[in-house]
């Protein structure tokens, strides 16, 4: 049998690392992405590293990068990598192009992206796909995975496959919903880390900053609670505990939370780049998700409510927070 070809519309960190695994195990790959980011596959090829398992290269030559949606006209599976307020757009752009058959799988962050698609999109498949690890640009053409860890998708065998073959681990889960539930609640630390200027190492490290996440995810809970939802267990601990552990002192928080700690000492959130570059960040769909959710259920979510005007506020005018000093900030927020 064929193997399945495959487009990335999206291709930044998130894209090249999984479109780059499965170019490199030998699939047809075309990287969708902005014009500049495509020069520079052009030129330099495109770099897989990771501190847990050797680097892989790919040569200009094993890459086909293209600046338009055409490219994904070929594809059997189309995964979609922008974030999340591109995803409109990416769908437009997709529905004249998609070939019939094609499987269109979001591995975006976020609760609402899969129901974007499957609007902008019928006829087509589209599945709903989770990255639990982090992946940064860490250099032109090299982008860097920051701790081991499984994908999970709705499952498709073909489409799990070729991901296995390409090294890459992957889980068939049949509750997405519960899943992309449970990441949101991890993900409310991106803003934190942002915010903080650290790695997540670091930033994880320092009790102040892992209070703010707590609050973040008390008060997410409470609206999961109110809205009927119960997140998945992806992690060590059952999520409604996880407030309770990122509360202990750092010494015993290293003991108990030594695998969280196991991450690349030079890993940070995906909105620390995008803050960095001066590029508008997820934070509407991630805290600001919480915050429409606890409305909707009459409720509020102050800490939650008080980091998306922060960070609105950093996108303007970038700053730095210490752990006590956001602490503060967001207690006296509620
Ligand atoms: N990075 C991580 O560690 C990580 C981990 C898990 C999940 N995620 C999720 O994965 C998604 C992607 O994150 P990322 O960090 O990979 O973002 P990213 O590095 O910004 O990559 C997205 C790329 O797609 C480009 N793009 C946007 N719309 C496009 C379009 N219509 N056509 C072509 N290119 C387009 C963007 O360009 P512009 O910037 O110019 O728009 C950007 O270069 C997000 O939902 C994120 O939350 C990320």
């Amino acid at each position: 049998m064929p193997k399945p070809r495959f487009a990335v519309l999206g291709a930044g960190s998130i894209g090249c690392h999984l479109g780059g695994h499965l170019a490199a195990a030998g699939h047809d790959v075309a990287f969708i992405g902005r014009p500049a980011a495509m020069d520079v596959l052009r030129e330099r090829g495109l770099t897989l590293s990771a501190s847990f398992r050797p680097s892989v290269h790919l040569a200009p030559d094993r890459l086909t990068a293209a600046d338009g949606p055409e490219a994904a006209a070929g594809a059997d599976y189309v995964l979609v990598t922008v974030k999340s307020a591109g995803t409109e757009a990416a769908a437009r752009d997709l529905a004249p192009r998609l070939a019939p058959g094609a499987v269109v799988v979001s591995f975006q962050n976020g609760l609402r992206n899969t129901a974007v698609l499957r609007a902008a999109l019928p006829g087509h498949t589209v599945l709903a796909g989770m990255v639990p690890y982090n992946v940064v640009r860490s250099g032109p053409g090299t982008v860097h995975q920051g701790m081991p860890g499984r994908l999970m998708t709705e499952p498709d065998d073909l489409l799990g496959a070729a991901f296995r073959a390409a090294g890459l681990a992957i889980e068939a889960r049949t509750d997405m919903s519960e899943v992309q539930h449970a990441k949101l609640l991890m993900n409310l630390n991106n803003a934190i880390n942002a915010l903080s200027g650290l790695p997540l190492r670091e930033q994880l490290g320092r009790r102040a900053y892992r209070r703010c996440l707590a609050l973040c995810q008390r008060e997410a809970l409470a609206v999961y609670r109110a809205a009927g939802v119960v997140p998945a267990r992806l992690g060590p601990a059952a999520p409604g505990v996880t407030p309770y552990v990122l509360g202990l002192s750092d010494p015993l928080f290293r003991r108990v939370a030594a695998a969280t700690l196991r991450i690349d000492a030079h890993a940070r959130s995906s909105m620390w780049e995008d803050l960095r570059r001066g590029r508008p960040t997820e934070i509407d769909s991630l805290q600001g998700e919480i915050v429409a959710l606890a409305a909707a259920h009459g409720r509020t979510a102050p800490a939650n409510a008080r980091l998306v005007a922060l960070v609105h506020e950093a996108e303007a005018a970038p700053r730095t927070w210490s752990g006590p000093e956001l602490y503060a900030e967001l207690r006296a927020a509620g």
